[in-house]
């Protein structure tokens, strides 16, 4: 198949190379000249593992190109992919203004049929729209030209997004008609996951119920894991004791610092005010939010409660990005923490196998080092934020010996409990004690 795919971010890069490597000829536009440069050189501009080294296969292969036109990439496709952004407008509600010059370019462009699908998170009724913006550009050029749209909501997660896009749990297809629930069975005939035909409204509901149900469970094992703490129970326990019945699962419930990323926080914010505008103000939603945005500083009192004033005492930080394997520091719970520390006088060191330039712009003042060793070497505490393995595997018998005191907090509760304690280290973790 011709495929076209409008957007050169996280999702249009990821759906473009595993459609390539399906056999597909991938055109990807991206308005950016010298981002298209780059790309077609074989350089992508964020980190996802594989995914460069795969990318570089499929440029060689010609089954990829990179265009700055709209234009010129609806020429050959047949299938045309929105993936451009819809980042939060400050009233929480999702920005659509790229997916509509998009779809404007496409009523503006095509000469004959198209299968437009919308990759791009949007509302409900966005895809409704987005027809109607192209019908009236078709109807100014007074062509008769026909057309689909179709919903196909992405479930990458950062990190794992090469192999959540070439083998996805489940395929969403909100469709409205026989001849595009045809057309997407042949472009997804070679995938082995599960298929859901839905209407159009239906499958963009779907993206963000699935996102928000996910940050609820998560926000529900924090806030459990402050009462646990309280209690003297162990959240670990009872997370796992929950996820063994098969109605709950064992995922999304690891309490922690705090969600982040560039889904999660959006997401909730985009569902709360277009359900808030539909007159059913979403509360679940709102308590999800809130203990969420409450967990750094909820975490940040127990450090402060354990080593009385944070003046001049100097605590590592480990892990900066928003979760393991991405260069991605969106709403990372580690910002909050840096800001609570640099307001609380205290001498931060970071360190990060990723995330290190990207935080620097935002904290210059702070001090970067290149090894966890350099950051943890002389420190009063040591906070870990992200769980990297090569963070959680340290020798940490060899760095109490670096450390001024050994003391652990450990924001993900990754870390080995007893073996921490047994080596003489104070643990701290999130509903779990030492
Ligand atoms: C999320 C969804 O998982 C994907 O299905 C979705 O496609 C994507 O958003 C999106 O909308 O594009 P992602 O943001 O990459 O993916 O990351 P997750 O793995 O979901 O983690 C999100 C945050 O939750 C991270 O900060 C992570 O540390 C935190 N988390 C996750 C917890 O605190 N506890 C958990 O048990 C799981």
């Amino acid at each position: 198949m011709n495929i076209a795919v409008i957007g050169a971010g996280y999702v249009g890069m990821t759906t473009s190379v595993a459609f390539a490597a399906y056999g597909h000829h991938v055109v990807v536009v991206e308005h950016n000249e010298e981002k298209v440069k780059l790309l077609s050189q074989g350089y992508l501009p964020f980190y996802e593992a594989g995914m460069e080294d795969m990318m570089k296969q499929q440029l060689k292969l010609g089954q990829l190109s990179f265009t700055t036109s709209i234009r010129k990439s609806l020429k050959q496709a047949e299938y045309v992919f929105i993936t451009v952004g819809t980042p939060s407008l400050p009233s929480g509600e999702a920005d659509l203004s790229f997916v509509e010059q998009v779809a404007q370019s496409i009523g503006t462009f095509i000469d004959d049929y198209k299968i437009i699908i919308m990759k791009s998170t949007v509302p409900v009724g966005t895809g409704k729209k987005v027809q109607e913006i192209i019908f009236s550009q078709l109807q100014k050029r007074n062509v008769d030209i026909p057309f689909d749209l179709v919903s196909n909501p992405e479930f990458l997660r950062e990190g794992r997004a090469l192999k959540d896009a070439l083998q996805p749990d489940r395929i969403i297809l909100g469709c409205e008609n026989d001849r595009a629930k045809m057309k997407m069975n042949s472009l997804y005939n070679d995938f082995q996951s599960k298929i859901l035909f839905t209407a159009l409204n239906d499958a963009e509901m779907i993206k963000y119920a699935s996102n928000t149900f996910l940050a609820t469970k998560i926000s529900f094992v924090n806030e459990l894991a402050r009462l646990c703490e309280n209690l003297n129970v162990d959240i670990t326990n009872v997370a796992k004791g929950m996820g063994l019945d098969k109605r709950i699962g064992p995922d999304f419930l690891q309490a922690g610092i705090g969600f982040g990323g560039s889904c999660f926080p959006k997401d909730i914010k985009a569902l709360l005010a277009f359900s808030a505008a539909n007159h059913v103000p979403f509360q679940i939603l709102q308590a999800v939010q809130s203990v969420n945005d409450s967990q750094v500083e909820w975490f940040m009192t127990n450090v402060a409660n354990t080593l009385g004033d944070l003046t001049n005492k100097h605590i590592a930080i480990l892990g900066l990005t928003f979760k393991p394997e991405t260069d991605d520091i969106r709403e990372a719970s580690s910002l909050r923490v840096i800001e609570y520390l640099i307001q609380n006088h205290a001498i931060v060191s970071a360190y990060d196998p990723k995330g290190i330039d990207q935080i620097k712009r935002i904290f210059p003042m702070i001090n970067y080092a290149q090894t966890p060793i350099g950051a943890i070497e002389g420190a009063d505490a040591i906070i870990l934020v992200t769980e990297w393995k090569e963070l959680i595997h340290l020798d940490w018998e060899a760095i109490k010996l670096k450390v001024n005191k050994p003391v652990i907090f450990d924001g993900r509760n990754a870390l080995d409990r007893n073996r921490l304690v047994d080596l003489g280290y104070t643990y701290i973790g999130v509903g779990v004690k030492g």
